[in-house]
């Protein structure tokens, strides 16, 4: 069924399409997916999502069986942030209504469909959150099972989603970044197939949400496109989507996509700031956005490659910006994030302010993940909840008033 094959992004070997060996064995560098589409149009009367994307994927089919509802997610302009700060356009692309409540449900569908096409009964993934949730619901879905391995340190509340559809949640001692390379290793002992963050086919499923913003555009690429980076899986998907609409012809440049991290866990963005093509790991991740705080990433070093060939940037922001761009998303604009996605707006805020966007410039801040997930990060003493005895209620909402 293969209608692809792989390709190591940095030094360009092919390698045949199998999910049991993703890294180039030459650089040790994550492959991505040869597919080159062969007839990339847009099936109009489809819905968002997979099924209407199907020739720019490497997908024979879309089956509804396997779908939850993703895709589709909307597309707004965050008009009263733009007038009270006097930036330039601004929209928001809200990965967070989908079924899980994160972008890796496009991912998920995806990688989903290779794992019933290749004949996979267990899947398998290593997260601290949402790319747990995800690949168990679709896997619950599609009636496989599903391994999710966990840093011991991880808090309980975070893998709860997972374990509900089913999986066997472990949480494992040892090095992290060990864990990843031997997670593929079981995975091939055991053939279960390890959809872990730069899976080339979670990564091809990230390119629908490009395919959704050119349409919700009204057949046009923003200027500028905003994403939250921890692996790098996610910015690579989304580069990709606006690539084959270039080669298509339906765009004639791509935006310039700003990947955000926070600062107290950027190894890409330095490594960015820096002019090196590899990133150093960071030692002591320490950020409220949890989602985000990867301190090896895998596809690092492609995604600085990736980056400098398109004119792509990195940029770091730091908690009080972070924490700053929730509150502003939330208060203003009724918009729930999770501290990660609020990253981009931070990112957005300062480079507006420093006026490195063009006045005229149209900008997407892709936000990740929702806000409702990450309640228990919520310093609660900085809202407006009281107490009151019912008689002095009247006086107090008055003074309120
Ligand atoms: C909410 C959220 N945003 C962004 C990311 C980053 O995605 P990637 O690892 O593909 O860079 C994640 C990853 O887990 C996430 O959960
Ligand atoms: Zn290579």
């Amino acid at each position: 069924m293969s209608l692809d094959a792989f390709i190591c992004p940095i030094c360009r070997r092919p390698y045949p399409a199998d999910v049991r060996s993703l890294f180039c064995r030459a650089c040790g560098d994550p492959l991505l997916s040869a597919f080159v589409p062969k007839s990339p149009a847009i099936r109009r009367g489809r819905p968002m999502g997979v099924a209407r994307y199907l020739g720019f994927l490497p997908l024979p089919e879309f089956d509804p069986d396997l779908s939850l509802g993703e895709g589709g997610a909307p597309l707004f302009p965050l008009n009263r942030l733009r007038s009270v700060f006097r930036t330039p356009p601004l929209w928001v692309k809200n990965e967070a209504v989908n079924p899980t409540g994160s972008f890796k449900d496009r991912g998920s569908i995806v990688a989903i469909h290779m794992a019933k096409a290749l004949g996979f009964e267990t899947v398998g993934t290593i997260s601290t959150g949402n790319m747990a949730g995800s690949t168990a619901a679709y896997a619950a879905k599609a009636g496989l099972r599903t391994v999710v391995f966990i840093k011991d340190d991880t808090p309980l509340e975070k893998i709860l989603s997972a374990g509900m559809h089913g999986a066997n949640v472990i949480r494992v001692r040892g090095n992290y970044a060990r864990l990843f390379v031997k997670s593929f290793e079981i995975g091939r002992v055991l053939s279960f197939y390890f959809i872990n963050s730069v899976d080339p086919y979670r990564i091809e499923g990230y390119k629908v949400t490009s395919f959704e913003i050119f349409e919700q555009m009204g057949g046009k690429a923003p200027d500028y496109l905003f994403v939250p980076v921890s692996s790098g899986g996610h910015l690579i998907g989304l580069l990709r989507g606006f690539l084959d609409l270039k080669r298509a012809g339906l765009i004639r440049r791509i935006p310039r996509i700003v990947g955000v991290q926070a600062r107290g866990c950027a190894p890409i963005a330095r490594a960015f700031a820096r002019g090196r093509a590899a990133v150093a790991p960071v030692r002591k991740p320490q950020t409220i956005a949890h989602a985000i705080a990867n301190p090896q990433p895998p596809a690092g070093r492609v995604v600085l490659k990736l980056l400098a060939a398109h004119g792509g940037a990195m940029e770091a922001v730091g908690e009080t910006e972070i924490l700053r761009a929730q509150r502003l998303l939330a208060e203003d604009e009724g918009l729930l994030s999770d501290p990660a996605s609020a990253t981009v707006l931070a990112a957005f805020l300062r480079m507006s302010k420093e006026g490195r966007i063009p006045a005229g410039a149209a900008s997407v801040l892709v936000i990740t993940g929702s806000g409702l997930k990450t309640l228990g990060d919520v310093d609660s003493s900085r809202l407006r909840i009281a107490e009151a005895d019912l008689s002095d209620l009247p006086q107090l909402m008055a003074a309120w008033k």
